[in-house]
């Protein structure tokens, strides 16, 4: 039997629809679960929305709507997005699904039973755009530093969650690498987060309607983020479905810095009180910013991916948000540069090496390209290094380092092709053409190959071209045009 993945992204909020941060987690997710699957893994990946809370009833009414009419409308967006940057997601978990409710009842019961939950009164600072407790210590001149609003204070009787009997535990998970948090810088922030201390946090809210109400007192509801963090079994159906049995734990939580303390240390500690399983592998990543400033949907800041997708298509969108920055970096996003980035990478990089490359194949050969001829020993062993690279950095979830290599390997085959000038050896009737022209078509192979999980249609046009070009069916005049010049 194949060897399971689970593999998950955040659920976002359903208060406004995705940015490019949203399609970014969306996307480095869809590629490791490809990924995965080309290596004969049984993956199953999922994605969802965060629909209760102070947040979302919030802006709704903002909207002037019902919270569950303005969510249903959300989740669509968000559904439509996934769609057009052909996210191939197993399952959407909706936080007002029945299915959820009863999965996060059952969490609850199994925390409730433990005896970690207690009833006090929390006082203190929330911001409601994070849905969290804010220590005065992490504001910026009074604002939360992501949202740029002041936390309100709260003082309200509410349920507590007896986390301080699970910090060391967390710890010792954490430090043993029994649950691993990547990148090192990320886990040493979790560490040094639960070093100067972590107060137990309140697992209800006692002045939110909107959630699911808590069955041991009902005025209380459950906060939203505990509802949330479940989602990651209950779209598994937990605790009685198949899906939950085959494949909890997760073999990867994919994230963002900004909620890497709920993820890493808050999941962790409700799932040992529950006595349920840890994840194995919680991948945080960088954000993107504009003008330094956190793309955010509450500040309204954002670069929205539909118009992305439809720009420069799912697959150049899905290599733009990709090949910014490595992964475990903040940084800017220059929506100005895409088109120039676009062009030189896709364009001119891969499309012009592929198009070029097949032309004259089809010209000189008529397609028929011997396969089995003797390649090139110094760009096959560049090929090998290059593939050896390739997997390392994708199976250590480093997709910006991959995609370094399969470029570095575009940029050798071009070098090759004006080294070896083809099309002078043709005119020469060089019998090296037939070496030049072999070694090209297995190094464009290659590169179909590893870019399959970034760039999943237009590798299967190019390999449906090819095809058909083996067996001779193309003329001269049927060029591929991967990647069409955008200006
Ligand atoms: O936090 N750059 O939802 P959210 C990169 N509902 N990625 C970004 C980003 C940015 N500027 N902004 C957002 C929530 N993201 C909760 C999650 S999970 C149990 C509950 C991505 O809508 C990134 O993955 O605020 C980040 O962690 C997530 O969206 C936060 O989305
Ligand atoms: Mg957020």
């Amino acid at each position: 039997m194949a060897e399971k993945f689970y593999i998950t992204t955040p659920i976002y909020y359903a208060n406004a629809k995705p940015h490019l941060g949203h399609a970014f987690t969306a996307v480095y997710a869809d590629v490791l679960a490809r990924w995965q699957k080309i290596q004969r893994k049984d993956v199953f990946f999922t994605v969802g929305t965060d629909e209760h809370g102070a947040k979302i009833a919030k802006a709704a009414e903002k909207a002037g709507r019902e919270p569950q009419n303005f969510v249903d409308e959300i989740a669509g967006e968000y559904k439509k997005t996934w769609q057009a940057l052909n996210i191939q997601y197993n399952d959407f978990i909706r936080t007002t699904s029945g299915k959820h409710k009863e999965g996060v009842l059952a969490f609850i019961k199994k925390i409730h039973e433990a005896g970690d939950i207690y009833e006090g009164v929390y006082e203190g600072l929330y911001c409601v755009e994070c849905e969290n407790f804010v220590l005065e210590r992490n504001l910026k001149n009074g604002l939360c530093p992501d949202h740029l609003i002041a936390p309100k204070k709260v003082k309200e009787k509410n349920h507590f969650f007896n986390l301080k009997k699970y910090l060391p535990l967390v710890k010792e998970k954490i430090t043993s690498g029994e649950l691993k948090i990547t990148s090192e810088s990320r886990k040493n922030e979790i560490l040094s987060i639960i070093e100067a201390g972590v107060p137990d946090f309140s697992i209800t809210r006692g002045n939110v309607k909107w959630g699911i109400p808590f069955p041991y007192d009902k005025k209380q509801t459950i906060y939203v983020w505990a509802d949330a963090l479940a989602n990651y079994i209950t779209v598994l159906d937990f605790p009685d479905g198949e899906n939950y049995k085959n494949f909890w734990p997760a073999d990867m939580h994919i994230i963002g810095a900004d909620i890497n303390k709920f993820h890493s240390i808050f999941w962790p500690a409700m799932l040992m009180s529950a006595g349920l399983p840890l994840p194995k592998n919680i991948f945080v990543h960088g954000l993107f910013t504009i003008n330094g400033q956190k793309m955010s949907k509450t500040l309204g800041n954002i670069i929205d991916p539909v118009d992305i997708v439809n720009k420069f298509g799912a697959d150049g969108a899905r290599y733009l948000t990709l090949s910014q920055f490595p992964a475990g970096e903040h940084g800017d996003v220059k929506a100005q540069g895409f088109i120039n980035k676009y062009n030189s990478d896709l364009a001119n990089g891969v499309g012009n090496l592929f198009e070029r490359s097949l032309a004259m194949m089809i010209d000189y050969e008529g397609g028929v390209v011997d396969k089995k001829s003797k390649l090139d020993e110094k760009i096959k062993k560049q090929a090998d290094e290059v593939e050896k690279s390739y997997g390392k950095h994708m199976d250590a979830f480093q997709l910006f380092e991959a995609l370094g290599d399969v470029f570095s390997f575009i940029k050798t085959l071009d070098r090759y092709i004006n080294e070896e000038q083809p099309w002078v050896l043709n005119k020469n009737k060089n019998e090296k053409l037939d070496v030049v022209l072999s070694t090209l078509l297995f190094g464009i192979e290659k590169i179909i190959v590893w870019l399959e999980p970034f760039m999943p249609s237009k590798m299967r046009e190019a390999k449906d071209y090819i095809a058909k070009m083996q067996k001779g069916e193309l003329n001269k005049k049927e060029k591929l045009n991967l990647f069409p010049r955008i200006s």
